[in-house]
């Protein structure tokens, strides 16, 4: 959104003047003339610099909400999901590339055989590995793509001492295609010469990755289209990182799993060793995003885009777990906070995440209205079967727990999480938490869930008159209301 002045602006102006600073339950937003269809409206948007996002939420990296599971549903919603540091940068790391194995686009290091190997050592060498596919890419002995063998070619082979460079179809008679082909070139390029497979070579004619058929048709079509992915067709996925040399350390090991976007997670994203690490990152890994967080003042927002950030989260003690701003007695409430932020980074094209403290799918809307970019989701995705942790039936219902990084519990099981609050090094009797441990009622798959904040943020969408998260940006206006106003929001007086 370039920088000219924006129908909410004169509200936020007032407030300002008043010295107040609002929150989701302290507005609503205006409805207005509308010509838009709430099922239709687009809901794509960035979370980065360079990330889209099929639908706006991400979910948090907290060690009760995202691991690899919640990541992969998240990314198949369209959304994405961000994987905590209370792991370590191993287990981490293998949970992003499990995300990105989940589907076959772009299979970027593909099994090959070499040409002297015989039928016999590949079949044996398939049934060890329990590969469960029949085509190989053949390398010749200088590393270069030689042919390739096929389900066909087994089949037909009546002699399994016969080399694979015998049997293959060799280099001449296949179709092959430049490294950087993309999944819709490579499903045309397929399409067009009714082929199953399709080798990539670089200029080297050294094998680049393999697209098939099957896979990158499935990936085109029907709900999968919705999916999050990478121009390969992988699922996207984030994750979490903090500050000096162990963010470091995961930075290496996220980047090759072929971690999409690294957000460096902390209490207070306008601090010295976080512009640090982001400057070290930025240079070491160019091609990756880095998002920072959190901030809560657009002054901070803008200091991270000049350093650098690809994306800015926002959201200091607003969350459902929080105790940031009862404890450290600091902070701005979301709404005014989320403007501030937007409004000053208006004109960079750097996305601005809503990160906490919503609590209903039309604080959704609201969040984007008031200039956000996407929002990130704790509490309100807890309670789903793709989080971490077990659910328990109790008297009450089926519950699962949900808790604050800098809680007590948080803190003492990781270095991660002390670190986000700035007590690495302090002794585990000493901890002062920021952060609280809970529980949420059970709520079944995520899919479900998202369905009906979506529907939420659809709705309201077509409320204003936006088709589009960017019209919403630029429509949206807001009413400030008071406790009756929020009383008179909610169902009252009926019996339930
Ligand atoms: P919701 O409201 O969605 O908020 O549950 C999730 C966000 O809260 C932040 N977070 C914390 N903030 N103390 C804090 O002050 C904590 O212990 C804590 N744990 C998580 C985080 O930004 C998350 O996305």
């Amino acid at each position: 959104m370039n920088d000219k002045k924006l129908k909410k602006d004169d509200f936020f102006v007032k407030m300002e003047v008043a010295g107040l600073a609002l929150t989701y339950d302290d507005v609503r937003l205006k409805s207005g003339f509308s010509e838009v269809d709430p099922g239709l409206v687009s809901i794509k948007t960035k979370f980065s610099k360079n990330i889209t996002l099929n639908c706006p939420v991400v979910s948090a990296a907290m060690d009760t909400v995202t691991e690899e599971e919640m990541a992969i549903a998240m990314a198949k919603l369209g959304g994405l999901g961000i994987i905590h540091k209370a792991l370590t940068p191993e287990v981490q790391a293998s949970q992003v590339r499990r995300v990105k194995l989940h589907l076959n686009g772009l299979i970027d290091k593909p099994i090959f055989v070499n040409e002297e190997d015989s039928i016999g050592a590949i079949e044996k060498l398939r049934n060890e590995k329990n590969y469960r596919f029949h085509t190989f890419p053949v390398v010749n002995s200088d590393g270069k793509l030689a042919g390739i063998l096929t389900r066909t070619d087994f089949l037909h082979c009546s002699d399994n001492t016969s080399l694979a460079k015998d049997v293959m179809t060799p280099i001449g008679k296949i179709l092959t295609a430049p490294a950087g082909t993309t999944l819709e070139q490579a499903h045309k390029i397929m399409n067009d010469a009714k082929k199953g497979v399709l080798p990539l070579i670089n200029e080297k004619n050294e094998l680049a990755g393999v697209y098939t058929f099957a896979d990158v048709s499935r990936l085109l079509k029907g709900t999968a289209s919705l999916y999050n992915t990478d121009k390969d067709g992988h699922l996207r996925v984030g994750a979490a990182i903090g500050t000096g040399d162990d963010a470091l350390v995961r930075a290496g090991l996220l980047s090759e799993a072929g971690c999409d976007v690294l957000v460096i997670d902390t209490a207070h994203g306008d601090s010295k060793n976080v512009y640090t690490t982001l400057k070290t990152i930025k240079e070491k890994y160019p091609k990756i995003d880095v998002v920072v967080g959190n901030v809560s003042e657009g002054e901070s927002a803008k200091r991270l885009v000049d350093a650098g950030a690809d994306g800015v989260k926002v959201g200091q003690g607003p969350g459902s777990i929080c105790t940031t701003r009862i404890v450290a007695g600091i902070g701005c409430p979301q709404v005014t906070a989320v403007y501030n932020c937007a409004k000053a980074l208006r004109g960079t094209g750097i996305p601005v995440c809503a990160d906490g403290g919503i609590t209903t799918s039309g604080d959704i809307p609201i969040a984007l209205g008031a200039g956000a970019d996407c929002v990130m989701l704790g509490r309100m995705l807890a309670g789903t079967e793709e989080t971490p942790g077990e659910v328990r039936d109790t008297p009450d219902g089926r519950i699962k727990m949900y808790r604050g990084m800098g809680s007590l519990g948080a803190m003492q099981s990781s270095r991660a999480s002390r670190e986000r609050y700035r007590q690495g090094d302090a002794a585990i009797d000493k901890l002062v938490p920021e952060g609280v441990e809970g529980f949420v009622t059970y709520q079944g798959k995520v899919s479900d869930v998202l369905h009906k904040y979506i529907g939420g943020l659809r709705s309201g969408m077509g409320y204003v008159g936006a088709d589009s998260v960017s019209t919403l940006q630029e429509k949206a206006d807001f009413h400030r209301i008071t406790h009756s106003g929020l009383r008179e929001s909610h169902p009252h007086d009926i019996l339930q």
